[in-house]
């Protein structure tokens, strides 16, 4: 039986807390953006980043509305995926990012690009005072959101917006989140994931924001050296810790795993040598015009 009678009754911040604390992965890294203070972890990321001439971080791009004169506020800016290429075009990029790996990784390419319009703060968003930093056009959050208080955070992005906010996140199961469902299946596991871009779209709501949203799909492509290399980067995700769980998660990834014969990418870069997994992904850019600039 059913006891919510209407759509208003749900809190969906306490829901977006409760399937973050609950998910998988909520569980064993309390927040995410543990993940990201390990300097390899980060590093790879940068990589797979820069690969194809940025070809993900430009299709995002492609959809903002800036142009030479904006300020943009990155929040969980990464490796700069999207802070590094729109210092590049626009007046000036102010980057949030709390991860000591993927933070020195930032700031690494900013010297390497010789940026000097792209300030760092190397803070959670949640420890940003309000009056800390000034108002910019455009704040984005693009796959950053690893924050306990939804609402908290997206009401600060509103705040600090001049003119358009934009949020990036998964929609629907993302392909490693099958792969680790059907990893933890076969070691006797049940994989919850965590919350989806549904959940901010309804926040936004409550909150009296009535965004926009666009959905598109993208090729998402996990590469690596060899089986091993392979199984070190899931062992850790997914607590593998006897021979005979990592047994099972070779004896997966071998099926899964694929050497790629033909060319591929937008611009026809080849992947020999590499084992990839192959996987779509489909993510919802929520996006609103500020009210009251
Ligand atoms: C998956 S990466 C995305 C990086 C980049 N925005 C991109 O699109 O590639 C998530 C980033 O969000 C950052 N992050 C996680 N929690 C955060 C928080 N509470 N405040 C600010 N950044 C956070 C992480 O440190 C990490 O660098």
């Amino acid at each position: 039986m059913c006891e919510i009678k209407s759509i208003e009754e749900i809190d969906f911040n306490e829901l977006w807390m409760k399937t973050k604390q609950n998910s998988s992965h909520g569980k064993k890294h309390k927040s995410c953006s543990m993940i990201w203070h390990d300097k390899d972890k980060a590093k790879k990321y940068d990589e797979r980043v820069k690969e194809n001439n940025r070809e993900r971080a430009m299709l995002q791009i492609e959809k903002l509305k800036i142009n030479s004169t904006s300020t943009i506020l990155d929040i969980g800016a990464g490796p700069g995926t999207l802070a590094i290429p729109l210092a590049k075009m626009v007046k000036k990029v102010t980057a949030v990012e709390p991860a000591m790996g993927m933070f020195e990784c930032l700031k690494q390419n900013i010297e390497k690009e010789n940026l000097n319009n792209l300030a760092c703060i190397n803070k959670k968003w949640e420890e940003v005072n309000i009056d800390e930093i000034e108002k910019h056009d455009i704040v984005i959050s693009s796959f950053s959101l690893d924050m306990l208080s939804l609402q908290d955070a997206l009401k600060k992005m509103n705040d600090l917006a001049n003119e358009y906010v934009y949020i990036f996140y998964s929609a629907g199961e993302t392909p490693w989140e099958k792969r680790y469902k059907e990893i933890y299946h076969r070691l006797g596991r049940e994989y919850i994931s965590g919350p989806k871009s549904n959940y901010i779209y309804n926040m936004l709501y409550q909150m009296g924001i009535y965004a926009n949203i666009e959905v598109y799909e993208t090729n998402y492509t996990q590469k690596f050296k060899n089986l091993d290399d392979a199984a070190n980067e899931f062992k850790h995700m997914l607590d593998i810790e006897t021979p005979n769980q990592e047994k099972i998660l070779k004896e997966y990834l071998s099926k899964n795993l694929i050497k790629p014969i033909f060319p591929t990418g937008k611009f026809g870069i080849k992947e020999n040598g590499n084992l990839v997994l192959k996987g779509k992904t489909i993510t919802a850019m929520i996006w609103w015009e500020k009210k009251n600039k």
